[in-house]
């Protein structure tokens, strides 16, 4: 059955089964691997993407019910780099093996789009449920903080 999608505002038309995860239909049909596969069951946020700006775990999420919402994904981000989250990203060097980052700055993007300046408790409440393994945590409170005061 055909699925039409807008991700990052391009349109994409898939011939796919509604039921399948967001998430294969982003990496394996469109090869949009920014968004990570981490647990598969909702639980580390590495597959974070904005559905009509709120933010989802693409691998719980049906391509049926994506279906005419705008989708946001890390390839979303200018590819010069210049978005505010990813100067801030690169300034303060916060990945290490970068596997959950992607989930990371959709989820910053979230917050800040809600709230451009969000306390430290705001910020660690918005990314509760996004993992890092690496422990970066505290350099990604700083970035978002660097953020909100304007760097
Ligand atoms: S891969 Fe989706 S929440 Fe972990
Ligand atoms: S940077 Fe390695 S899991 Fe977060």
């Amino acid at each position: 059955m055909q699925t039409s999608l807008s991700i990052n505002q391009q349109s994409y038309t898939l011939d796919v089964d509604p039921e399948m995860p967001l998430l294969w239909a982003l990496r394996d049909n469109l090869r949009l691997t920014g968004t990570k596969y981490g647990c598969g069951l909702g639980i580390c946020s590495a597959c974070m993407v904005l559905v009509d700006g709120e933010i989802e775990r693409a691998c719980l999420l049906k391509v049926g019910e994506c279906a005419n919402k705008e989708i946001f994904t890390i390839e979303g981000f200018p590819k010069d780099g210049s978005h505010p989250i990813q100067k801030a990203w690169q300034d303060l060097n916060v990945p290490q093996c970068g596997y959950c980052q992607s989930g990371q700055m959709i989820a910053t993007k979230a917050l800040l789009d809600k709230n451009p300046q969000p306390s430290v408790e705001e910020i660690q409440m918005a990314l509760a449920e996004n993992v890092c393994r690496c422990g970066t945590y505290p350099r990604i409170v700083k970035a978002i903080r660097s953020i909100g005061e304007g760097n």
